[in-house]
């Protein structure tokens, strides 16, 4: 049974602590960014017709029919439809989305995540979060050849997570609300070839990447039992030390420091580049009463955009 009209949405993301080592089996936490979203609306179409998708922000339009294989979208929507053994609708499936592209935020994710909660929706399904998980990360290889899987988690179950790769999911128990401006950059992040540079700095020198991954594992811990107490001011200096060894690692930029720099100095808990680096966004943490002045300094620096969002207690 389809429906006429259906709208689904996912939101973005931000990785607080652990990116990169993530990738080597080290823990991570992240959380969803709901200002920006990813939103599909199926709509009924001709018979005959099949589905076709058009994602005008992405500059991408096809039939499904047409599509290559490694389109991430129409991957999205084939594992969907085997997911859940429909052939395919006549319907055309519409993508939007605020959520940055190539700038750490997850778009790539969002987008598969709507997609295919939409068209699962229209066939009359409701895909739990744990197949939507599980379908998004086959789409994710596409993407990033050997992504670690934290986007797709955090995305789908829309839930602050502890994640290590392999593992169930862990929700984390945030006890004390924070505030994080995301600052863009507007330079594209590349996951593919920073987490490929980083394969290789790693098999050049594994001894120094294991050390560096290591001490990452460590923060991320010490975060995650600081967001559990709601010691605020432990996660701002533990986001600052994981930003020096993202550095060492070679994943920095001189934008991504200026703009860490700049929201520390203006007095700011922490601040961290967050995703694969180079360039796309950092983070900051701050006293809810001082974000506008750092939001400030942070376009003041040569930010190309500003979010502001607030992590809630969960549990
Ligand atoms: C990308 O958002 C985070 C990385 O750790 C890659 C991954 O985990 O797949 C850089």
């Amino acid at each position: 049974m389809t429906s006429a009209q259906i709208q689904r949405s996912a939101p973005g993301k931000v990785i607080l602590v652990g990116e990169h080592a993530v990738v080597y089996g080290q823990p991570a936490i992240a959380v969803p960014v709901t200002q920006v979203r990813a939103t599909a609306t199926l709509q009924a179409a001709p018979p005959g017709s099949g589905l076709s998708i058009v994602a005008s922000d992405l500059n991408r339009s096809f039939s499904l029919r047409a599509a290559p294989e490694d389109e991430p979208l129409a991957a999205a929507a084939r594992l969907t439809l085997a997911h859940v053994t429909s052939p395919e609708p006549d319907a055309v499936a519409t993508v939007h989305s605020t959520v940055p592209i190539a700038s750490g935020l997850g778009s790539g994710a969002a987008v598969s995540t709507a997609l295919a909660r939409a068209l699962a929706a229209f066939l009359g399904h409701a895909l739990d979060p744990a197949a939507i998980n599980a379908l998004v990360f086959e789409v994710e290889k596409i993407h990033h050849g050997t992504p670690s899987g934290i986007d797709n988690t955090v995305i789908s179950y829309e839930q602050p997570v502890y994640f290590v790769r392999g593992r169930p999911i862990e929700r984390l128990a945030v006890s004390t609300p924070f505030t994080l401006l995301v600052g863009d950059t507007g330079i594209p992040s590349p996951t593919k070839s920073a987490v490929e540079d980083v394969r290789r700095a790693w098999e050049d020198d594994p001894a120094h990447y294991d050390a560096l991954f290591d001490q990452i594992g460590d923060i991320v811990d010490d975060a995650r039992r600081a967001i559990e107490i709601g010691d605020v001011e432990e996660l701002g200096m533990l986001m600052t030390e994981n930003h020096a060894l993202l550095i060492e690692m070679g994943v920095s930029s001189p934008q991504l420091d200026e703009l860490v720099d700049a929201a520390q100095f203006s007095g700011a808990l922490g601040a961290k580049l967050s995703g694969a680096g180079r360039g796309g966004n950092m983070i900051t943490l701050v006293e809810e009463d001082l974000a506008e002045d750092t939001a400030q300094v942070l376009w003041e620096a040569g930010a190309k955009g500003v979010i502001r969002t607030k992590v809630a207690r969960t549990g």
